[in-house]
């Protein structure tokens, strides 16, 4: 609770010592990022019940470059859109930088989306009448910043990725490792704690999809926590640890060497 809102607070006010309050940006005691314990993602359909997550344990350390792999319909989506705050558990508890965030309203989600992750999916998810420069801005319009500010920072993120001169681009103008560079660019703007990327390469040729990954690999170095899901063996050579799902479940967690590195 900041001290805004404590002093809002009839109760907060007449308290001579307040407790340590949450602080967004750092750690839990234990110095994980994420700590999930026993998610659970279960859809009910008409006939059948689809246990698309069935009891999942994670902890994340910051600055950790995690590969989550496993076959079409394991629950790699499920769990990212878990983990990105997108969605919520049927059951189970994921703790965010501290924060209990399954508890969460949807607005509530939004904030913490905002401050703490940046995405980047398959189908890239850009605005498709919108310039590349727009396209990044949108994170920060969100999270209210204005004018200047904001378009001196998207067109940092768009240098960044290369694609400075691509500013006033609409997606369709834009090749496909192009596109996915405009939404690195996007998942970056707000300087997030974790990036997660769904199959991020996924419809890219192999040569884009290493340049991808070399965007990856700098916000890494720079600190940033990825989260990255692939079932390609060569992209997900680039984490230093892979988690392997089959059937909604984590059935193995290792560290690995990277095999490729920064170029
Ligand atoms: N909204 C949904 N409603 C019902 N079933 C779903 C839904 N989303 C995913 N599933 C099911 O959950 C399982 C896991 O899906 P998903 O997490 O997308 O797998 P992956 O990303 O590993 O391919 C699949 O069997 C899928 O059909
Ligand atoms: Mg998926």
């Amino acid at each position: 609770m900041s001290e805004v809102e404590a002093g809002n607070d009839p109760v907060a006010t007449e308290v001579v010592e307040q407790p340590p309050s949450p602080q967004p940006d750092v750690p839990a005691a234990t110095g994980n990022m994420i700590e999930a314990r026993g998610l659970k993602k279960i859809y009910r359909m008409a006939k059948v019940e689809v246990r698309a997550l069935d009891g999942v344990d994670l902890d994340v350390m910051p600055n950790e470059f995690l590969a989550i792999m496993g076959p079409s319909g394991s629950g790699k989506s499920t769990l990212m859109n878990l983990l990105g705050c997108l969605d919520t558990p049927t059951e189970g508890t994921y703790k965010l930088n501290g924060t209990e965030v399954s508890g969460l309203d949807d607005d509530e989600l939004a904030a913490v989306r905002n401050r703490e992750i940046g995405f980047v999916f398959q189908t890239f998810n850009l605005l498709a009448r919108a310039t590349s420069l727009h396209n990044v801005e949108l994170p920060l319009i969100y999270s209210g910043v204005g004018g200047r500010n904001r378009h001196q920072r998207a067109m940092a993120a768009l240098e960044k990725v290369g694609l400075a001169d691509r500013a006033d681009h609409r997606p369709n103008e834009l090749s496909g490792g192009e596109r996915q560079r405009v939404a690195v660019a996007r998942a970056l703007v707000n300087d997030p704690a974790i990036v997660l990327a769904d199959e991020p390469t996924g419809t890219l040729d192999s040569k884009t999809s290493h340049e991808i990954m070399q965007l990856l690999v700098g916000l890494h170095e720079n600190g940033q926590t990825i989260i990255l899901v692939t079932h390609e063996d060569d992209i997900s050579g680039y984490a230093h640890r892979g988690v392997k799902v089959l059937d909604g479940l984590i059935v193995s967690d290792e560290r690995q060497t990277p095999r490729f590195g920064k170029d």
